[in-house]
Order: C-alpha cells, then structure tokens, then sequence
C-alpha cells in the first residue's frame, strides 16, 4: 500500500472545521484507490500564540520538511495582529520551502450560482498563477512615528530576476497544457521600477513560447475584465499582491471563497508543498458549523495530484461536482442549509 507522510495544520477559525471535512474525503479516496494518508497535526495557530508567545516552535519548519505534502486549513484570528500571525506561520513555510508558486484554479461547478448574472460553467474557468515568495510581501521598510503630521511609513517591494521570470515561466507552462492564453497583471503606469521590470521579463519570456497567446493588463483594468468579460481570461499571472486580490475576485465569481483551492508548490519538488483554501479563518461564521469545506476539499484533491495520486484527485472532484449538482445538501453560501459535515459527509459519501 502507498503511504504519504501528510502533516496537517488547522490553524485557526473555521480553517479547523474545514480540514476535518476534508481529511474524510481524502482518506476515503485513499480507501477506493489504494494508498494511506499518514497525518501528523500540528497545533499551530493563534491559540498556541496566546499560550506560548509563538505561532509555531523554533524548529517549525524543520519539523515539517520530512513530509510529502502539508495540509493548511487557515491562519489568523482577532486577538493577535494578522501580520504577526501570518509571518509567523503561513509566509516563512512558504518561503522556508520555496512554494514560489501559488496556483489558484477556479471553475464554475454545475448547480454552483456565480455572482455574475447569466454566465454558465464552460465561461468561468480560470486559473490565477500567483507569485508566493517575493514582491510586495516584504519586511523591508519601517515606521517613521515622529507624532506629527509630517510622520511616514516605508513599505519596499521586492522583485528579483529569478523570482519573476520562474513565476512567469511556470504560467507559460500552465497555459501550454490549457488554453494556450496567458494574460499577465502589471501597474506600470503607476509603478514606475517594479512594474516595469515585470513587464520586461514577461515580453522576454513570452518570446520563447511563440505559440502561446499572451498579453498584458493593467491590474485595475483586468479586474474590470474578470468580472465582465471572464470568458477572455484563462491563464493569469500575477505579482504577490496582485495575485492576492485578483484570486479573491476570482473565487467570487465562481460561486464564492468557499469554492476556491490553491496549492503553495515548490514545482522542483525539494521541499515538501502546502495545500489549503484561498480563503481565511472567516472569523465572522466561525463555530457555527456553517463553513463551506469545498475549497479545503478542492484543496486536498491537488495535493493528491500532487502526490502522483491522480486518480484519486479526479474521483473527489468528481464526488463534488455531484454533491453541487444535487444541490440537496449544500452550505448557507452556496443558498442550502446543510452544516459543514453534512456537505463534508455527502462529498465522502459520493466516493462509493
Ligand atoms: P476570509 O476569507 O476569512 O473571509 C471573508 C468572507 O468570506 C467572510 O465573510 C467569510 O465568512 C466568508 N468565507 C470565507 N470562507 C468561507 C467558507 N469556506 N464558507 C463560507 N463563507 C466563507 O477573509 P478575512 O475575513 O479577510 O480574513 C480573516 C482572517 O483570515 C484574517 O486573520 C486573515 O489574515 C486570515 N487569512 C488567512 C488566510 C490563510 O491562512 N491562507 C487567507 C486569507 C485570510
Ligand atoms: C492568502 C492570504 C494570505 C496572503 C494572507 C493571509 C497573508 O490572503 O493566502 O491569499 O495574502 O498570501
Ligand atoms: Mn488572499
């Protein structure tokens, strides 16, 4: 039997409700396809914060680099700042391991209703390829607290040869096994170095693929284009920050946050991936049991294509798409009134 070493990290808010329904899926596909899901938890969250002073240990990362794939289900909870949380946890095991990738897929599922009127399933498939390790994620810069008007803030961007032209290259790649469009956010109007910069490697990358279609927008200009004109969009690459915002429009337009999946992934594969949803701890229904698990489902179904187990991924995306479809048990935010292990326990169920 296969065996994957998974370590699981349910972090705060509803990322524990979530991680709990998908663990149920995916060790049932483990069941109908052969393979075991070995998981070790890992407490880290906010809560250890507030026993501990420290999001994770001191050897967090080094705890998790012998294993094949992390499971996350969310981080950060009021009560500790989010920037003390998050760089305490979910960006240094990004970094630590390299996930320079950040791949956000998203699809309309059947029966699932998008917040844009009258569009259908084959109209909204897009896949965001977001930069994970670098950009305008950064520590560099500082406050200038002087109590006077005159008083600043410094907030740098970093963009690095090696950091751009892997995360455009990757899309290329992406858009070469789908649609064959690339379409790259950019700011140069506004961002006179960064930008720019971006735009070059991207036009120097693009050279070397003549077959794929690719383009550039601006990054306001292209949020007005997901929502109106979704269907022109495929592949979309984007700066950290721009790949932030633009997977959150992304996932509202396929039928919320509570669909949307993404993996952190080191596409050399030397250090261990991290898999978890697009959204957030999602404070405000927290304990309510209300909490859509799709996305951490979704999420766990690219680990498993991850761990080479692809069959297994397409079977739990298939029992999704069914549940959806059925749309007999399905959470508040898709317009049902299941909980989250009624929707959890229907998608296990649909495995066989
Ligand atoms: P959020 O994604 O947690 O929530 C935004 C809205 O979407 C809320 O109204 C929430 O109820 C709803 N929502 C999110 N997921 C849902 C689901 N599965 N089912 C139904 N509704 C869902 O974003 P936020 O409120 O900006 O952030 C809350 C906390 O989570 C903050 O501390 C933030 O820093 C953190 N965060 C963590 C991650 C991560 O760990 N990857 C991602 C985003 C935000
Ligand atoms: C995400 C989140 C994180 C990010 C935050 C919580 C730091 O929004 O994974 O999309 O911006 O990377
Ligand atoms: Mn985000």
């Amino acid at each position: 039997m296969r065996t994957h070493r998974i370590a699981s990290i349910p972090g705060d808010g509803i990322g524990v409700d979530v991680t709990v329904e998908a663990r149920k899926v995916l060790d049932r596909a483990g069941q109908r396809h052969g393979f075991t899901l070995e998981w070790t938890e890992f407490d880290w969250s906010c809560e250890r914060y507030a026993r501990t002073g420290a999001m994770m240990p001191e050897d967090g990362v080094e705890r998790l680099s012998a294993f094949d794939g992390i499971f996350l289900g969310a981080v950060g909870f009021p009560g500790v700042p989010d920037h003390v949380s998050l760089w305490g946890l979910l960006i240094p095991v990004r970094r630590a391991f390299s996930q320079y990738v950040n791949l956000r897929p998203v699809r309309l599922l059947p029966g699932v209703t998008s917040a844009l009127a009258g569009r259908s399933a084959e109209e909204l498939e897009m896949v965001i390829v977001r930069e994970n390790s670098e950009g305008e994620y950064s520590t560099i810069g500082g406050r200038h607290n002087t109590g006077r008007p005159d008083e600043f803030v410094l907030q740098e961007s970093v963009f690095t040869r090696v950091g751009v032209e892997r995360i455009i290259r990757y899309a290329f790649q992406v858009a070469g096994s789908r649609s064959g469009r690339v379409c790259s956010a950019t700011k140069s109007n506004g961002l006179v170095h960064s930008m720019p910069y971006w735009d070059e490697i991207f036009a120097e990358v693009a050279a070397e693929y003549p077959d794929i279609h690719s383009e550039q927008c601006h990054v306001d200009a292209l949020a007005a284009r997901m929502v109106q004109q979704p269907d022109r969009l495929d592949v979309v690459v984007g700066s950290n920050l721009f790949g932030d915002i633009l997977s959150d429009l992304a996932a509202a337009v396929t039928g919320g946050l509570g669909m949307a999946p993404s993996g952190n992934i080191n596409p050399p594969g030397e250090y261990p991936s991290m898999f978890e949803a697009v959204h957030g701890s999602a404070p405000d229904i927290a304990g309510k049991g209300i909490a859509n698990p799709v996305a951490q489902v979704l999420a766990g179904a690219m680990m498993l294509e991850h761990l080479g187990e692809r069959d297994a991924a397409r079977t739990v995306e298939t029992a999704v798409s069914d549940v959806l479809a059925e749309r007999a048990v399905v959470t508040p935010d898709l317009g049902g009134s299941a909980t989250t292990s009624e929707l959890g326990s229907e998608i296990a169920a649909a495995l066989g």
